[in-house]
């Protein structure tokens, strides 16, 4: 689009030169160094006489026939500026405009910035300072009081905070951290730790199993496994007394505990005395309330060494769990196929005013030790990641802090400094 320029508009309000100069001259005769004094003479001369109104002879300036009959017509350029004026355009007669320069191509912004001229404005534009119109502009106040924009800059999901904690408390107490796979063989998550193939543990109703089938390991390890299970191997026990199934043992499924991994570097070979630790998701098939999903974290650690025994175990948990703040813990006996004795450990937290169960644990039977040779005992404990984090952040369901119904209101306000405090 064309707009006039300054030049452009004067002429329009006061004329164009070359038509004054015509003026003058209809009025009388001028000789060139008077006329000199009218105002933008050099313009007004090189015009007035490319359209052949006037003559100049002997320094005198005289008007021609058709210079002295412009005066009762209508000078095309002046015709021009008002178009442009009105906002009429073609690009023919914009052609003599722009070369002497009275009209200049602007930007629709720009446009819309000089309507701004007179007007309130709310944001300072780079087009309102460059084209000058913030003189001409009344620049609205900034209420300095008026509340900010919410913004929810990136901010560490709850559980990934319990994470780390349980990262540094394992790693402060001297362990290292081991990782596996989540889609694990049957015999992984369950055989290796002498879990019999009869047991209800491996049903469907608790256990997703996938389609396909795994690799067994090394042959050697899965002879000792299917020793110990059907006879007792060399680990001075019977074993369970069944026919040990391979095709059992090689069924794809989603892990169900981290266990799976504590066997896989147990069987892999370690150096004792051995502390590791794991923390990872988990599944298990069973309907979600309050307190279940399918899926869910579990973090465990063991230990390997000479001498250790049930004291040492409970030791171990007792300040693992001051580390989170619970200084009274309490024991009570459970089962677990894999460990004997099993214990499970209470803390009492002084926040909710109670014992809170938490950790399940035990020494590791000899019968799921000697396939790799490991003569030393092994105690450990694991547990599920979100108990603990529904304790310390106080959810009333699990389902607020994991998976597709998790409480985004919830996730962006949670207090931060509740961990440290807990
Ligand atoms: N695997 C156990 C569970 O799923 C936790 C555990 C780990 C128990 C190691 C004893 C020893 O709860």
């Amino acid at each position: 689009m064309y707009v006039l320029t300054e030049e452009g508009e004067k002429y329009l309000k006061n004329k164009l030169p070359e038509i004054n100069l015509v003026k003058e001259l209809s009025k009388k005769e001028l000789s060139v160094s008077e006329a000199k004094k009218l105002e933008n003479f050099n313009i007004a001369l090189q015009w007035a006489k490319k359209n052949q109104w006037i003559e100049i002879e002997k320094g005198v300036m005289k008007l021609t026939e058709s210079g002295k009959s412009i005066l009762e017509k209508k000078y095309e350029v002046e015709e021009y500026l008002k178009e442009i004026k009105s906002g009429k355009f073609d690009e023919d007669k914009m052609k003599i405009l722009l070369t002497r320069n009275l009209v200049r191509n602007v930007t629709e912004k720009e446009l819309e910035t000089k309507k701004l001229i007179g007007k309130e404005v709310v944001d300072v534009t780079p087009e309102i300072i460059r084209s000058g119109v913030w003189r001409d502009v009344k620049f609205k106040k900034y209420n300095v009081e008026f509340p900010g924009k919410k913004i929810y800059p990136g901010k560490k999901h709850p559980l990934n905070l319990v994470f780390e904690k349980i990262r540094e408390v394992f790693i402060e107490m001297g362990f290292d951290e081991m990782q596996g796979p989540l889609v694990e063989t049957a015999f992984w998550n369950m055989d290796s730790m002498f879990i019999p193939q009869d047991h209800p543990a491996r049903d469907i109703q608790d256990t997703f199993y996938l389609s396909g089938e795994g690799d067994l390991p090394d042959k050697k390890i899965v002879k000792n496994v299917k020793e110990v299970h059907e006879t007792g191997g060399n680990s001075g026990s019977k074993g369970w007394n069944i026919k040990w199934v391979p095709e059992i043992a090689k069924q794809l499924l989603l892990r169900t505990h981290t266990t799976s991994v504590t066997y896989r570097t147990l069987a892999g070979g370690i150096e004792t005395p051995c502390k590791r630790f794991c923390i990872g998701r988990v599944f298990r098939n069973e309907a979600s309330d309050a307190t279940h999903l399918p899926e869910f974290h579990h973090a465990e650690g063991f230990i390997a060494a000479n001498n250790l025994n049930i004291r040492t175990l409970m030791g171990f948990i007792k300040s693992f769990y001051s580390k989170f703040g619970l200084d009274e813990v309490k024991f009570k006996f459970n089962y677990n196929p894999y460990t004997e004795p099993s214990l499970e450990a209470f803390g009492y937290s002084e926040k909710l005013g109670r014992w809170i169960e938490l950790i399940n644990s035990g020494i590791f039977r000899p019968e799921s030790l000697s396939p790799y040779g490991i003569k030393v005992p092994v105690i450990a404990w694991g547990f599920g990641i979100e108990r603990l984090a529904m304790f310390i952040y106080g959810n009333k369901s699990i389902k607020e802090i994991l998976g597709h119904t998790c409480d985004l209101k919830y996730l962006r306000n949670y207090n931060l400094l509740k961990l440290e405090k807990w």
